[in-house]
Formats: structure tokens, sequence, C-alpha cells
């Protein structure tokens, strides 16, 4: 079965991570350091923390906007669960907006009509890889005094008009889950321009302790330091970063081969009558982290065409996968109160979306057998 992602490691990442276990620092030390900046390359951005992995991330990123009880956070309905699971873990309530029918990213229409004097914030995600509109929510940020979060765990290494993720949001996270664009086995990031929530960060991803001299509201001695504020342990390990580091070298390599397989695909897919192929903005660069068909739209019968062709690509060999159910509509959230209809796009959405295989390690005959048995499903859909 060829999965819908998968890591791509090599003996370079391996070597890696054993010198890093030979070294005498497990956890926290000089690699830790040294990811960051090379991330801060990557990514356009003046500071970047490393976390625990994405969740963690989102987190602080939503606390180091001063995210409280009681406050609103608008976001996509059409992401992971974490996007909204990190608003309630502060006590603030997820408000879903709906997304763009092409792209699947936060509709800022549908983010605009939903800010009410609660508001705290406004968090895009860039689905599949596919920055959200951000000269669009800027406006509305700025219009209503909102803080602007983008979720980039899809798009390390995409571009808006040749700017990177860091540097269309107040503050981006990403995540080195195995199937995301580099990997640390469990890893996240939080990255910004802004001193005061990268200070913010680093606190909080190590209980809130403040080690800084000037900080320090008493000086005690040379072991002293005090906890500020209520933080986590959402350290990365030492080795963690050396696999970051030896996975970052290779992104421009992996990005190549994600936008070639994507390219391939709209080429011999884009005629088939039965799938939808992803839709983009002008200007945008995707880092492909998901390859999304949709089952044609206008048909009644699209959510039981979806199943059908589902089982088919299955049974067939592809381990697709469908991302993502409305978050409201998970029983959780169900339970909160949400109502199914809320966001009737992402619904929409949802019920048509089958995820193919992409990731850099799959061979040009693993891309073919994909794109002949998408139109093998097609025919015998039609
Ligand atoms: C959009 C989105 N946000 C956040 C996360 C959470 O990342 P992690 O699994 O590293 O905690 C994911 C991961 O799957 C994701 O897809």
């Amino acid at each position: 079965m060829l999965p819908y992602g998968r890591q791509a490691i090599d003996e370079d990442d391996i070597d890696a991570v054993a010198e890093a276990l030979r070294s005498p620092f497990l956890t926290t030390g000089p690699r830790i350091a040294e990811f960051e900046a090379a991330l801060a390359q990557a990514t356009g951005a003046r500071f970047v923390a490393a976390v625990s992995s994405g969740t963690a991330a989102l987190h602080a990123a939503y606390r180091s906007v001063g995210i409280k009880p009681g406050d609103e956070v608008i976001m996509p309905a059409l992401t992971f669960a974490a996007t909204a699971n990190a608003a309630l873990y502060l006590g603030a309530k997820p408000v879903f907006g709906d997304v763009d029918r092409a792209t699947g990213t936060l509709d800022p229409e549908s983010a605009e009509r939903a800010v009410t004097n609660r508001t705290r914030a406004i968090v895009a995600v860039d689905y599949a890889g596919h920055p959200a509109d951000y000269d669009a929510l800027r406006l509305i940020s700025a219009r209503h005094g909102l803080a602007l979060v983008d979720d980039a765990a899809h798009s390390l290494g995409a571009t808006d008009r040749g700017r990177k993720v860091g540097e269309l949001a107040d503050v981006a996270t990403l995540s080195f889950h195995p199937v995301k664009l580099i990997t640390t086995g469990e890893g996240g990031a939080v990255i910004t321009n802004d001193p005061a929530i990268h200070q913010s960060i680093v606190e909080f991803r190590s209980h809130g302790m403040v080690r800084d001299d000037l900080r320090l509201l008493r000086h005690e001695g040379p072991w002293y330091h005090e906890m500020h504020d209520l933080g986590f342990n959402y350290r990365l390990t030492d080795f963690q970063s050396a696999l970051g580091l030896s996975q970052l070298r290779k992104l421009p390599l992996f990005l190549a081969r994600r936008r070639e397989i994507a390219s391939r695909y709209d080429q011999d897919l884009a005629d088939q009558g039965a799938f939808q192929i992803p839709g983009r903005r002008d200007g945008v660069e995707s880092a492909w982290h998901l390859y999304v068909l949709r089952v044609m739209e206008g048909r009644a019968d699209s959510a039981h065409r979806r199943r059908l062709a589902f089982d088919a690509f299955r049974d067939r060999g592809l381990g697709v996968q469908v991302h993502y159910l409305p978050v409201y509509l998970h029983p959780f959230y169900q339970d909160l109160g949400y109502a199914r209809g809320l966001c009737p796009v992402a619904e929409d959405f949802y019920s048509r979306a089958i995820s193919l295989p992409i990731y850099p390690a799959m061979t040009d005959a693993e891309v073919e057998q994909v794109t002949h048995t998408v139109r093998d499903v097609a025919a015998g859909l039609a």
C-alpha cells in the first residue's frame, strides 16, 4: 500500500542522530540553537523557538499573543483538531470560519463576519501546504486590532509572492511530525519577527522560568532563576534537533520532488472528469504537504461517490486518506454545542476530499501507478 505521506530518512540523518547521542547533551544542547538558526534562514523569520510538537507550538503561540480565558479565536473549520484544541487549553473559544472553495484555506469574509468584541486572534491554516490569504486577513486583523497567527504545519517552504511562511503573520507554527515537510519524530517550532512573542515562547516551553539577569526580580546567586508565569515542558531534544538540521538541509530537494509530483498529477489528472484537482491562488508556491482531489462538485451523491472512490483506491493499493472532518463535527466539539451546517463549504469540501500519496521518496513508477489508478477509478465512477 502506498501511504498518503511518509518520512524520508537517509544514512546522513541516522549519522547525525548517532553523533548527537554520543555527545554530552541529550536534551537541551547546542544543536537546538543551530536548528533554530537554520529554520530562521528557511522561513524568513527573525526568531525561532523549537518545541516538542506542532500542538505545543500552537499552545505557546496562542499564549504569546495574549489569548486568555473567555477570548474568541477565529479559525477555519477544515483543519486538524489541534488548531482548535490549543485555544481550549487556554480557556478560549474556537470560532469556526468557513473556507475558500478553491484552496480550503480560511475565507477572509467568513472570518470577518465572525469577529465580535471578544475576538482576540485570527488563526489561518495553510491547508495542504497552500498559504492562506494573509494579505486579506492582515487587513481584517488590523481593522479589528486582532493578532494574526499562521498554523504552518503543512507549509514549511511554501511562498506567497516570494514571501515565506515566517513573513506572513505575527507568529507562525510548524510541525515536524513524520508525514510533514521535514521530521524530528515529534517536534515543532514557533517563528516570529516580534522579540516579545519570542521571549514569551522561550519561557513558556520551559515552565515559565526566567534566567535573564535583567528580568530577574531578585539575584540570589549564579544558580538562581525564577518562575514568572505558568509554563510547560515543551522542549525539543538535542538529538531531535540533529535530525531536524540534517532534514532541513534536504528541504529544497524534498520540496522540488513534491512539486514535481504535484505537477505530474495536475497534468495527468486534469481531464478525467470524476475528480477536481486542487485549486490555488495566483502567486502561491505550495509546499504540497497533501495533494487533495475532490469528487466533482454539483452532484447530489458526491459523498457516496467519494466513499466508492476511497474504497476503490484502497483496494488497488493506494493508502489514500481524508483531510479533514471539520473540527466541530468531532463528537467532543458537538458536545460543546457546535451545530452541523455551521460551515457549509468546509462540510462540502470534507465530503468530497481524498488525499493521494505524495512524499519525496515516491519513485516515478509509483507516481505513474497513482495516476493510472485514479484514471481507472474515475472511469468506473463516470
Ligand atoms: C494543521 C495542523 N496543525 C497542527 C498539527 C499538530 O502538529 P503535531 O502533530 O506536531 O502536534 C497538525 C498535525 O498533524 C496539523 O496538521
